[in-house]
């Protein structure tokens, strides 16, 4: 079971294809840290009966800024036996408080790098921070590896029409920096839709990363660093291009990913909170985490939700595969 929560709509960076990016202006709300210990604690009772494996990774917004993040985290593995990971901007990263409850508490961490030094600061907003997570990022792997700690490290790439030609070259140099699996998304669009129609991937764009991903995925694992990408996750990319839509009539809402937002709403994916989300109040007990299946194809018979029309949804499309 995947549970992705969205812990903080608050960023310190501006990227312009985001929908926190700090310059907008927007709700800024944090989740209520109360709320977050009930529902870990009925995912730790759930994890002890099932024995299935939990993975709760912190989503934002930058969840690195959400105050009671590292002590949840601990909590949730000490306790609970619940892995935990987060996907960040790095900002903090080179913070030796950061990297310590890291290596003691993350199983994984998957940081945002879109491209080299110019590129990356320029559409993050961040003067000088390409060097600085670079370095955090190699102090923490040469520290996972002295400690032997449990942790993965993962590179996420938001591909673009401006940063495809540099992107084989730049996973190179992410296998440097001591990354175990690096991932990529294309450019999406709801939030930023000015942004999204001058940089988003062309037709052209997606022939050729298909063309490129098979020798450098080759390149890649002679160096011990896993491309993720499959070729259904491929075809998505094909399909948007192509402006193509790709319904989902059943991706089993529920049955192994969770998404949680900001205001406790449970729902299957980052994109239906609106449409299916349920309150997490309602959701005391392992009885409750197994009727929610149930509760999402009833609600999805009974209304669909107009973007299951063209599923944006990475997870239903083998982002993690190969
Ligand atoms: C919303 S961010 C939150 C986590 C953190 N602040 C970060 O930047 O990694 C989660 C992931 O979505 C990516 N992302 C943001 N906006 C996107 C968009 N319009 N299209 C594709 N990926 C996007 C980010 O680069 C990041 O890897
Ligand atoms: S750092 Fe992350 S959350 Fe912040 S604006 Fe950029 S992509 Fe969005």
């Amino acid at each position: 079971m995947i549970v992705v929560w969205r812990v903080t709509e608050r960023c310190n960076r501006s990227c312009p294809f985001c929908a926190y990016d700090r310059t907008l202006s927007r709700s800024r709300q944090d989740v209520d840290e109360q709320m977050v210990e009930r529902f870990c604690r009925v995912l730790g009772e759930y994890r002890r009966t099932t024995g299935e494996r939990i993975l709760l990774s912190w989503l934002g917004g930058e969840p690195l800024l959400w105050r009671p993040v590292f002590e949840v985290s601990h909590r949730l593995r000490q306790t609970f036996q619940i892995e935990v990971s987060a996907t960040t901007n790095g900002t903090t990263l080179h913070l030796g408080r950061v990297q310590r409850h890291i290596l003691e508490c993350f199983s994984e961490l998957t940081v945002s790098v879109d491209g080299f030094a110019e590129f990356h600061e320029h559409v993050r907003g961040w003067p000088g921070g390409w060097h600085q997570l670079r370095e955090a990022v190699q102090t923490l792997a040469q520290a996972r590896t002295a400690m032997a700690a449990q942790l993965k490290l993962r590179a996420n790439v938001v591909l673009m029409r401006d940063n495809l030609t540099m992107f084989a070259d730049l996973c190179e140099a992410l296998a440097g920096w001591g990354f175990d699996e690096i991932t990529f998304n294309q450019l999406g669009g709801r939030d930023r839709p000015a942004f999204f129609s001058a940089h988003r991937l062309r037709r052209q764009d997606s022939q050729t990363l298909s063309a490129i991903l098979p020798r450098l995925r080759s390149r890649l694992a002679r160096r011990g660093v896993r491309l993720c990408g499959s070729g259904q996750y491929l075809r998505r990319i094909d399909a948007s291009t192509h402006d193509i839509s790709l319904a989902v009539n059943d991706c089993a809402p529920g049955e192994s990913f969770l998404f949680v937002d900001e205001r406790g709403r449970v729902s299957p994916c980052s994109f239906t909170s609106e449409n299916f989300g349920l309150p997490l109040k309602a959701v005391c007990s392992v009885d409750g985490l197994l009727s929610l299946p149930g509760s999402f194809a009833t609600a999805r018979e009974r209304k669909p939700a107009p973007v299951c029309n063209d599923c944006p949804s990475t997870h239903v499309f083998a982002k993690f595969a190969v």
